[in-house]
């Protein structure tokens, strides 16, 4: 899909166009991305739209989330059934605006892969829990729409998490092996492909979920654009050493985690700059003892995700890891629009059958197919 791999199309699948729809941990808002693929190593990104959400849906979510971490097992909640159908219609509202931005008409598109929000990964608990109704998206839309793809690998044995991985290996099947792809949304997953086409992946650490807080809680806005506080803040060395004990980080690969799963209580007391330089050199040093447990060293890191834009982030994964990072863009991707891209490919996937998890990424025994289809339902 960089641009040279563009126009390879080796026919294995009949190529369609799909939907993907990623709303990620940092309760930023929507991506919605339209690709056209054959479910393998084809794939052309179409267009691509995102919207934010406002600070009351966000705060909506938050409390979603709040209210599904403290569950022994997944029950319905006023809470979360309120959030889970406006979350929907936002959904289904930006499958809209992505249509009509590439003026595509809905019975052109073969499916939508609906991640939904993620509003508690409890894999001690045995369970992941991404809401969004994609029946009644299916039903609204007139268009086969798949959704729950983690739930599957979980049962399985999985992590149910990080899914991105088999669309990073299309992504990347024309460029020098090992490579790896780190992608720094709320959390950060790092995928490594090498030159058998191997993967190896798995969540290393916090991206900018803790930063987002951070920053909400002292200045009223969930981001440190462009890490320009975190430039000007001193690490605390003694807290951030604190932190990485967690035992998290000494766990071997598959491993996945929740953006609620470490305290923030150390850094209280700090001014806003320290606070966020400590945060962000957390989330860097994930990185580079993430890399520890790569079977390779791979010869370049590529970036994806909003995290690429915080400017401070980026130059501490430089400095903790002494590896070349840079931002995918760079080759000619779109660091944005590749999560949702991925579900679109995913929801291929789903239709023919093929697996999107194995054994190096989640953690499955066997590759796996996972997700549920919706087929609209015909109106006599
Ligand atoms: N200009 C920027 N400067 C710093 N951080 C940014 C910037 N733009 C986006 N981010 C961060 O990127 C994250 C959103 O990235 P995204 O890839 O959408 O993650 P997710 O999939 O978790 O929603 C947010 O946590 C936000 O703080
Ligand atoms: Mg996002």
């Amino acid at each position: 899909m960089n641009k040279s791999s563009q126009n390879i199309h080796k026919n294995i699948e009949p190529c369609r166009l799909a939907v993907g729809l990623m709303s990620g941990t940092s309760r930023d808002g929507i991506d919605a991305a339209l690709i056209e693929s054959d479910g393998e190593a084809y794939i052309r990104p179409v267009a691509f739209f995102s919207e934010a959400y406002t600070d009351e849906f966000r705060n909506r979510l938050a409390l979603a989330c709040h209210e599904a971490l403290q569950m022994e097992t997944p029950v319905q909640h006023e809470a979360i059934s309120i959030a889970e159908d406006t979350l929907t219609h936002l959904h289904i509202n930006a499958v809209k605006s992505l249509l009509i931005q590439a003026n595509i008409k809905p019975h052109e598109i073969a499916v939508i892969g609906f991640h939904g929000h993620t509003i508690a990964h409890r894999i001690d608990r045995h369970w992941t829990w991404q809401i969004g109704n994609g029946a009644l998206m299916a039903q609204e839309l007139g268009i086969a729409v798949v959704d729950n793809f983690r739930a599957k690998d979980v049962a399985a044995g999985g992590q149910g998490a990080p899914l991105m991985p088999v669309y990073h290996r299309a992504m990347t099947s024309d460029l020098e092996k090992p490579v790896a792809i780190l992608n720094l949304g709320g959390v950060a997953n790092i995928t490594a492909i090498d030159r058998h086409n191997d993967m190896v992946a798995f969540d290393c650490g916090m991206a900018s979920a803790m930063i987002d807080s951070w920053m909400l809680s002292k200045t009223g806005v969930a981001m440190d654009i462009s890490g320009a506080q975190a430039a000007v803040g001193q690490v605390n060395e003694t807290v951030l050493a604190e932190m990485l004990a967690h035992p998290f980080f000494a766990l071997d690969p598959p491993k996945s985690i929740d953006r609620d799963d470490f305290s923030m209580a150390s850094i209280e007391a700090m001014s806003i700059a320290d606070g966020a330089a400590t945060l962000t050199a957390f989330s860097a040093e994930a990185v580079a003892i993430g890399l520890r447990f790569l079977p390779h060293m791979p010869k370049q890191i590529l970036v994806a995700g909003g995290g690429r834009k915080n400017n401070t982030l980026m130059r501490m994964i430089r400095d903790r890891t002494a590896l070349e990072v840079r931002d995918i863009d760079d080759l000619g991707f779109d660091g944005d629009a590749i999560e949702a891209q991925g579900f679109a490919y995913m929801a291929l996937r789903r239709l023919d059958n093929l697996p999107i998890s194995f054994s190096g990424t989640t953690g499955v025994k066997a590759p796996l197919c996972g997700g549920d289809v919706h087929f609209p339902e015909k109106l006599i």
